[in-house]
């Protein structure tokens, strides 16, 4: 059995395939896993493919460009050597604070004022005196003694002055002013946004940890830990209990009503209702977790792309951001309400309490990353090493309501800010995808997708074509820059599929999932198929200049997958994009295999 440790401290070793069981599935879905694959024909293949350049992006990272600039950068920035530069992202300026916009196709635009009370007197974060850890739970088995105490606390939060920063309002709007356009990254033009890349996981971290030290204020209990939405786990799949009685400070009437309990979340979810068995889903869900969580082995895989200070907002997300965060986003927001509020907006998420359990466990998974073997044998997963984003700082208010400055490097270990998580079962690491068996007949007329996979069967042929405007499934032929590399070399190195400048209008919900060498067949592919790479995913969100459209990179873990289908040999891959949600609106400049240490 899979060691269920949650701290970093603690490897985990992952099971040997030959001893999967799972009390879930029956065990002949694990048959022939490791049945070969037969390398996949381009030639007798009658689609004309698209060739993938495999050309550097246009677009130089800001980085490049004050190198360029050297001294004339140099000598505004107070820095006198040009290699020495440091672009840490900076805590924003909170008198420069902007009302965010809104905008959605059929509601329009509203201004939103999400800025926090102004303050002058900014304590630079010390690491905190605690008697002991606290624990944060499984949100589905607190006891009622627990819950008590979360609801006064929530109470209180709600409770407090309207101008008051630790009111449960303000804390809400914390999110929107940081993801809609409220401060800019350094530069008026730029816009600072702590989603799609590298600040993802910090920002929430720090958000979380000073809302349940608000709680703990509350109720003057500093050791209260805030619970966490365990979805990645069976029996924490709907939303938990205490979220849905109308008459708790807990709940939020802004939710899908067809996703109460006991409905079943679905982690691929893309905006339509999908009629899956809950033993499929479960499944589905299991496979998503593996994936993102064991197959992204690295800093920039899991975390996102880097982002300094200057840099134009949202160069990639990391795994979990993109799946199953947006999915759970998705899923619970409220399709009717005009901009998708509560949880279906970034403006707006913050305004459900749950919203606080989801990011609670989208943290645990943080911890849970570390814990699991990296690419060399014997080796931790690592954060990045780079101080440009251990010293990016951001601005909160604490329990006593004054205002901190704290940095990255110094959210790295939960511990050192005095909690953890309960130790939970972690199912999903014995579910690793498995390479698809043609006719197997999985959810044969029941299964996810039927109708795209005929789509995809008539194969849509795309020519010469980048930017690709992804209007219907389109496979593209990738060429791979080296093949059959050593153990030692694919230890050290990553091989990784990067769309570039995939481009959307930011108010839209996305999701395109990215399969490889997916032959044709009957059955649609799925999460647990291993030529199911990833998704890309967007929740509706605005920049601060209306119109501005998200311009993004997606990365994406091959190494593993290439392995399973054992077609390391082959000198291109075929790529299928297949529009999910946001059909014909999200276009792609260019797809490369690339490799990768970090
Ligand atoms: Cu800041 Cu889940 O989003």
């Amino acid at each position: 059995m899979a060691s269920t440790v949650n701290s970093p401290s603690t490897p985990i070793t992952l099971p040997k395939i030959s001893s999967i069981q799972t009390p879930f599935l029956p065990k002949t879905s694990q048959l022939s896993i490791f049945k070969k694959k037969k390398p996949f024909n381009f030639v007798s293949k009658k689609v004309v493919s698209c060739k993938a350049s495999n050309e550097q992006s246009s677009s130089p990272n800001r980085r490049d460009v004050l190198l360029g600039l050297g001294g004339l950068y140099g000598a505004t920035n107070l820095v006198s050597d040009p290699f020495a530069l440091a672009a840490p992202v900076a805590a924003p300026d909170l008198s420069l604070c902007e009302k965010s916009t809104v905008t959605s196709k059929s509601a329009g635009t509203i201004k939103v004022a999400c800025c926090p009370p102004k303050s002058t007197n900014i304590i630079d974060f010390k690491p905190p005196k605690f008697s002991k850890i606290r624990y944060r739970p499984a949100a589905h088995i607190v006891d009622s003694e627990y819950l008590d105490k979360f609801k006064e606390a929530m109470e209180k939060m709600k409770a407090l002055p309207e101008d008051d920063p630790r009111n449960f309002m303000q804390q809400a709007n914390v999110h929107c002013a940081y993801c809609n356009g409220g401060y800019d990254n350094g530069d008026q033009n730029q816009e600072l946004q702590i989603h799609f890349s590298w600040l993802f996981y910090p920002f929430h971290r720090w958000y979380l940890y000073f809302y349940e030290r608000i709680l703990g204020k509350m109720i003057d209990d500093p050791n209260f830990a805030m619970p966490f939405w365990n979805w990645d786990s069976p029996r924490g799949m709907v939303i938990p209990e205490m979220y849905v009685d109308p008459n708790s400070p807990l709940y939020d009437e802004k939710r899908n009503e067809n996703h109460q309990p006991p409905k079943m979340l679905d982690l691929d979810y893309a905006g339509t209702e999908e009629e899956l068995s809950k033993r499929d889903l479960i499944k589905s869900n299991l496979s998503v977790m593996y994936r993102q969580m064991v197959s992204n082995k690295t800093a920039s895989l899991f975390h996102g792309q880097p982002y300094r200070t200057g840099d134009k907002p949202s160069p990639g997300m990391g795994a979990i951001e993109n799946n199953p965060h947006t999915a759970v986003h998705r899923w619970v927001g409220d399709k009717k309400q005009p901009y998708s509020e509560d949880m279906g907006n970034f403006y707006s998420a913050g305004r459900d309490p749950l919203f606080y359990a989801h990011h609670s466990n989208v943290d645990r998974m943080w911890n849970i990353w570390k814990s699991l073997p990296g690419k060399k044998p014997g080796k931790k997963r690592t954060d990045f090493a780079d101080t440009d984003w251990l010293d990016s700082s951001f601005l909160f208010y604490d329990e006593n309501a004054n205002l901190n400055r704290v940095k990255v490097r110094d959210a790295l270990d939960t511990r050192n800010l005095g909690y953890d998580y309960q130790r939970v079962d972690i199912p999903w690491l014995k579910n690793k995808p498995t390479p698809r068996r043609p006719g197997k007949g999985r959810g044969q007329g029941h299964g996810r997708g039927q109708a795209v996979a005929a789509e995809t069967k008539a194969a849509s042929v795309i020519r010469n074509a980048f930017p690709i405007v992804l209007d219907k499934v389109v496979r593209i032929e990738v060429p791979r820059p080296k093949k059959s590399r050593t153990k030692h070399e694919k230890e050290d190195e990553e091989e990784v599929l990067v769309l570039q400048n995939i481009q959307v209008d930011r108010d839209i919900a996305v999701k395109f999932d990215v399969y490889i060498n997916d032959e044709d067949d009957e059955t649609p592919t799925e999460p647990e198929d291993s030529e199911f790479a990833g998704s890309f995913t967007n929740i509706p969100h605005n920049h601060h200049k209306p119109g501005v459209k998200l311009d993004t990179n997606l990365t994406l873990p091959l190494s593993d997958l290439l392995e399973d289908l054992d077609v390391e040999g082959d000198d291109n891959i075929e790529v299928t994009l297949v529009p999910k949600e946001g059909k014909g609106l999200v276009s792609i400049g260019n797809i490369k295999i690339d490799y990768i240490q970090d």
